[in-house]
């Protein structure tokens, strides 16, 4: 009794500053230290790798990355996968040339396929557009120390079944905690061990969530290395900028400054 008014009070809040995405469904969102957090973090170019196979092996099944072009893949501050395995990569899949209209190979240059059939949201800017952390109070200041928490969310969505499930309406539903109605179209995507890396790298549901977490935030920001690195250099600047500023302004006023008037 006191838990639901407990949630009905935060869904309200949440509600009026329009903050509090996951509260409903009581969603907890574990922080995970990514590699790629805070003002110096970066990818890790293994990981990405490791969450495209994973994406590609299982997510791709249902979902879509429409918004990314394949040829990124080699990007330096991405996965940053040689030429030719980008090009192997691309030819999968099958693609409707825009100007002859006919059915050929992929080629870099196209984006990764769409793919909605079955009611699947497209994952391309997925990690910026849900938040993991919120509050207290819908004020944020969770996100200050935690940062949004999309890539955290993703792998909390991935993990947070409980195994129940429900018929409604003709279609199935599946107990999640962390999404936001508490049940999910999707059915547990991962299950242990289900794809092997070739790097031996763990593949436990966590880990391979992590992983593809991870991919689906450089999806949503291809640029963070080179945001970031610019962002140093410019702050660097600005403050030898501004000492060399006050030395001047100290040596101009000099004279001035110097004086005693009386
Ligand atoms: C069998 C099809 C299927 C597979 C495979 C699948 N998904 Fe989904 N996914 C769905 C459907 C359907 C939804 C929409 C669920 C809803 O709105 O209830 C969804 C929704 C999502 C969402 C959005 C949740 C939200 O807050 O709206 C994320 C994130 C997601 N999937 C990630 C993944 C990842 C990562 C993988 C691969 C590990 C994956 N999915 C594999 C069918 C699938």
């Amino acid at each position: 009794m006191f838990r639901k008014i407990a949630i009905s009070a935060v869904s309200a809040l949440g509600l009026m500053t329009g903050a509090a995405f996951a509260a409903e469904g009581g969603g907890h969102v574990e922080d995970v230290p990514f590699s790629f957090e805070g003002p110096f973090g970066t990818y890790d170019e293994h990981q990405l790798q490791r969450g495209l196979q994973v994406y590609t092996e299982v997510c791709a099944a249902c979902h879509g990355l429409k918004f990314v072009p394949i040829r990124a893949l080699s990007d330096e501050g991405g996965p940053h996968l040689p030429e030719d395995q980008v090009r192997a990569y691309a030819k999968n899949f099958s693609v409707t040339d825009k100007d002859t209209g006919e059915d050929r190979d992929g080629l870099p240059t196209d984006n990764f396929p769409a793919n909605t059939g079955a009611g699947a949201p497209d994952l391309s800017l997925m990690a910026k557009a849900r938040a993991g952390f919120h509050g207290p109070y819908g004020l944020g200041i969770n996100q200050l120390l935690h940062g949004i928490g999309g890539p955290e969310y993703i792998v909390s969505i991935l993990h947070g079944y409980t195994g129940e499930e429900k018929e409604e309406a003709g279609s199935t539903f599946y107990e999640n905690h962390t999404f936001s109605t508490g049940w999910i179209k999707m059915p547990p995507p991962l299950a242990d061990g289900q794809v092997e890396f070739a790097d031996g790298s763990p593949n436990d549901v966590k880990h391979m969530a992590e992983d593809v977490a991870a991919f689906l935030m450089w999806t949503a920001e291809p640029k963070l290395n080179a945001r970031k690195d610019v962002g140093f250099k410019a702050v660097l600047f600005l403050i030898i900028l501004s000492s060399l500023l006050y030395l001047t302004n100290k040596r101009l006023w000099a004279n001035v400054k110097g004086k005693k008037l009386h």
